[in-house]
């Protein structure tokens, strides 16, 4: 019985196999080989004893693939493999996860060159929307301690100045009174940081001196309780206090304010990120000279001058309202995809985008073949999809961990009363150049083309 052979030994060393293969993330393996041989052999016997034709490659078909995982394995173990699923986008990561790379065997640093040149040619673009920044004088940091972004990403023209690598904001709300009229921030806590055993750093929200808004003031103290205010606890769900009256403002007139569209946001704090001491610096907006930030008037023209140019549009398509336990921005006038990004974050995507066309556009005119521009485009396709995640009004500051969470960091679109835009060029949380380089195969930087004809232009962006 040399099936009932076959199968036994598998199935005692099955266990010990299982694990090995779970510890291995490459593609050769001792595990992995003796995995492959050991499926052929079954399956040769399996083929054998109903065939006349054996063969040694079983034929594993997953029509609902999703993200491909199945498939992903069955490759790994040597069986052929069809996969398909109705959904374009779990198509598109199929064929990013099974298909690509084994068509184009340079491809991690064939995305890794196009990668670059569109990082370098969409922060070009986009420069003037992120003022370096310099600051007031303050007594706890000034602009000498604070260290310089990664050269390689950074407009160094435009130094000394810094560019902080995260803003933290806060939605804001007009006071009801009508005597008041003050601006109100909706931010729940300004923590800055608050981890164990380390100093905490928090903002004081005081009214202006014209009573018509709050500015806020950077506080940091060896512990909480000698910090001297309660960062916490400002605001939930939309109902808070007004500093300068006393009001209070409910969730019922943020809501109806929100959707007259009258919600507006206001800096609170920038982040400087210190790659030598793996440590951060934070600045209040108070801080800040004025032109520390692009106008909204300005962002505004910008975007429409592109999108007329273009003909690309903001993402206007209505975020589903039918699940209460999931979906709450639209509870405040946030009901199109567009609205959930600030007018930068905007300028960005959508720059993004207009880029990577005319990037497809340079492969195909410095010699990839059609097919393997499409490939690299769809990586950086997902990259700008990325950054969507990474860079929207959802993502939260985590003051436990100075960290920032993702858009979808859980599946749901939550309303987030302050929230965090990151410079997507710089080296902190969710960066581009990070997650491009993950798998890039090629950082040394060298802006040579691999796969290119020999001969073909090597134009840097
Ligand atoms: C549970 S997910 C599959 C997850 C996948 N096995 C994995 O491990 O990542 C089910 C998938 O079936 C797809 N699907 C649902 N109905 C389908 C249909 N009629 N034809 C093809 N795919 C379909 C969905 O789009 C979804 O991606």
């Amino acid at each position: 019985m040399p099936q009932l052979a076959v199968s036994l030994f598998v199935r005692n060393n099955y266990p010990k196999l299982s694990i090995e293969l779970c510890n291995t993330t490459v593609v050769s393996s001792q595990a992995l080989n003796l995995a492959r041989r050991q499926i052929a052999e079954v399956h040769y016997e399996c083929t054998r004893a109903n065939d006349d034709t054996p063969t040694e490659t079983p034929l594993v078909v997953d029509l609902f693939a999703g993200g491909g995982s199945i498939p992903l394995e069955a490759l790994r173990l040597g069986c052929t493999t069809l996969a398909g699923d109705l959904n374009p986008v779990a198509y598109l990561i199929e064929l990013c996860t099974l298909v690509y790379p084994q068509r184009y065997p340079e491809l991690a640093a064939q995305v890794s060159y196009w990668g670059k040149r569109l990082l370098k040619q969409v922060q070009h673009t986009v420069s003037d929307a992120f003022p370096p920044v310099t600051m007031k004088q303050h007594p706890d940091t000034t602009t000498a301690q604070l260290p310089l972004q990664q050269a390689e990403y950074t407009d160094s023209a435009r130094t000394p100045g810094v560019v902080p690598s995260a803003y933290i904001w806060t939605h804001t709300v007009t006071c009801p009174n009508p005597h008041c009229g003050a601006t109100v921030p909706l931010t729940t806590n300004t923590w800055l940081v608050n981890k164990p055993k380390k100093p905490v750093v928090a903002l004081r929200i005081e009214p202006t001196a014209d009573r018509q808004g709050v500015q806020f003031i950077r506080h940091e103290a060896p512990t909480c309780d000698m910090l001297g205010f309660t960062p916490d606890g400002l605001g939930t769900r939309g109902h808070t206090r007004c500093v300068c009256s006393g009001a209070t403002v409910d969730n019922t007139h943020v809501k109806r304010q929100g959707k007259a569209g009258n919600l507006a946001v206001q800096l609170m704090a920038v982040v400087f990120h210190d790659p030598v001491h793996h440590k951060r610096h934070y600045m209040a907006a108070a801080d800040l000279s004025p032109d520390a930030l692009p106008l909204r008037q300005t962002l505004d023209a910008r975007i429409a001058r592109l999108c007329a140019e273009t003909g690309l549009t903001v993402p206007d398509e209505q975020i589903y309202s039918g699940d209460s336990r999931a979906f709450f921005t639209h509870l405040y006038g946030f009901d199109r995809f567009g609205d959930l990004f600030t007018r930068r974050q905007l300028l960005v995507l959508l720059t993004f985008a207009d880029q990577l066309r005319k990037l497809h556009q340079a492969m195909l005119a410095e010699g990839l073949d059609a097919e393997q521009a499409r490939a690299i485009a769809s990586y950086l396709g997902l990259l700008i999809n990325r950054l969507a995640d990474w860079n929207s009004t959802i993502c939260k500051w985590a003051p436990t961990s100075e960290a920032i969470s993702n858009t979808f960091a859980r599946q749901a679109l939550p309303m987030m009363w302050n929230f965090v835009e990151m410079y997507p060029f710089g080296i902190g949380w969710g960066n581009l150049p990070d997650a491009l380089d993950s798998d890039g195969g090629n950082d040394s930087g060298a802006l040579a083309c691999p796969g290119c004809r020999p001969g073909d232009s090597r134009a840097s962006a």
